[in-house]
């Protein structure tokens, strides 16, 4: 199916969950979905490992991911850098996704040693080659995520390549690759505007950056005019993000019990190797801004193995149930429990003071990187992660010296 085929025919979806590494795995997919996300990504996946170790495959993708009554649209995403492995892997998951997507936006430090993601940017020749071979052989449509260069002509140059190469959609994230860590910044909604306008009308064409709030995703179709709307921290940190049918705050700021408790739940019924993985993870985001108060909480999940028994996660869960179940007790709680809308910003929209009970974006301070590097780091040695090595990386997973900065809404990691 060419693009506007098959965007029409997964139901013409606005709002998207970006491809992240260890996070937008299966559960948090149908998490999301149930508060307005209308397509997903899968985490990145390394075609070669995917292809070649099954072990490195059954800890990413399991019979459930995928499948057509619970995980569609979806979209599995991988980086590559040979064309027969990625055509290999892609060919592994052809008849459970709706498409196959070429990471071309990582640019972390692994994926320049990998040679992998945004570092592609730098050798057109392999992108073109990469995404044909899957344009040609493969069932499902190919789909590519890129970033932008500081070169607004060379990025359309470069946009224009991939989808000549046969990528059937685009995803912009308006960021060009150096912007990551310390450097940061808002993502370039005018560039995305500009390469929208100036490729074909009728490329369907997806906007990433910027997304803290429901209403920025209008905003940012106004102001692109895309397709659709991609976030991925803000989807972390508060998948009521993508809630925009009506301005419920149960749903665009859900109350973290009742988040975490339906996260859970789905957790209990799909505990794929992947869902567990990732489960502290995403404990740590949803109660992000609740656990700065709660502190006793946070030493509690962070001890908690991800291999524990699930008993010890639903403890947890109880825990902040009664938690929140006491702040509903006061007296005074519906003067309490309410969003306020800010000023108009510079960057556009407006901040919300969001109750700490309740899911809300995450203010990355600015002078730190903080990555997400477990995938990555067994993408570049070829090796899987061993149990302890995991834990490390579990313990590490909440940015616990974060600070708010009004100045830098989100910060991309990957
Ligand atoms: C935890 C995390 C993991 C990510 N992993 C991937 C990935 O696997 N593939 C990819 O293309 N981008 C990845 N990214 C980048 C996002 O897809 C997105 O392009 C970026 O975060 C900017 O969007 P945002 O401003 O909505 O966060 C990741 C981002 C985060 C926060």
């Amino acid at each position: 199916m060419t693009g506007r085929a098959l965007y029409k025919a997964i139901g013409s979806p606005k709002t998207i969950v970006a491809p992240m590494v260890d996070q937008s795995e299966l559960a948090w997919r149908i998490l999301s979905r149930r508060y307005g996300a209308e397509l997903c990504y899968t985490p990145m996946f390394h075609a070669r490992l995917f292809a070649t170790e099954e072990k490195y495959r059954k800890n990413m993708w399991s019979e459930f991911d995928g499948n057509e009554d619970i995980d569609r649209p979806v979209i599995v995403q991988f980086c590559a850098n040979d064309p027969e492995y990625l055509l290999q892997a892609a060919k592994l998951v052809e008849n459970k996704c709706d498409a196959v997507d070429l990471n071309l936006g990582c640019p972390q430090g692994i994926a320049r040693k990998g040679n992998y993601g945004a570092f592609l940017m730098d050798d057109w020749e392999l992108v073109r080659k990469l995404i044909t071979n899957l344009h040609e052989n493969l069932s499902v449509p190919v789909t590519a995520k890129i970033r932008v260069y500081d070169d607004w002509e060379k990025s359309l140059a470069y946009a224009r390549m991939v989808l000549d190469a046969g990528a059937q959609f685009l995803t912009i994230h308006g960021r060009t690759r150096d912007m990551k860590g310390q450097l940061t910044g808002l993502a370039n909604w005018d560039i995305l505007k500009y390469l929208k306008d100036n490729l074909p009308e009728d490329q369907v064409f997806f906007s990433n950056g910027n997304i803290i709030y429901p209403n920025d995703l209008q905003r940012c179709m106004n102001h692109v005019g895309c397709d659709a709307v991609m976030s991925a921290e803000g989807n972390l940190y508060n998948p009521g993000v993508f809630w925009t049918e009506t301005n419920e705050k149960e749903k665009q700021f859900p109350r973290v019990d009742k988040l975490l408790r339906e996260y859970f739940e789905i957790l209990r019924e799909y505990p794929t190797d992947a869902n567990k993985h990732a489960m502290k993870a995403h404990f740590f985001k949803i109660l992000h801004e609740f656990l700065n108060v709660h502190k006793e909480l946070r030493p509690v999940i962070g001890r908690t193995s991800v291999h524990a028994n699930m008993d010890d996660w639903d403890a947890i869960v109880k825990q902040v149930e009664a938690a929140v179940a006491k702040i509903y007790q006061q007296d005074d709680i519906s003067d309490l429990d309410v969003i306020k809308v800010g000023e108009d910003e510079s960057w556009g929209g407006q901040y919300r003071e969001v109750p700490y009970w309740r899911c809300q974006p995450y203010f990355r301070r600015v002078d730190g990187e903080k990555q997400n590097t477990r995938v990555l780091k067994i993408a570049a040695s070829s090796e899987l992660a061993n149990t302890n090595k995991r834990k490390t990386v579990d313990e590490k997973a909440e940015p616990v010296d974060a600070k708010k900065s009004k100045t830098e809404p989100l910060a991309a990691t990957t």
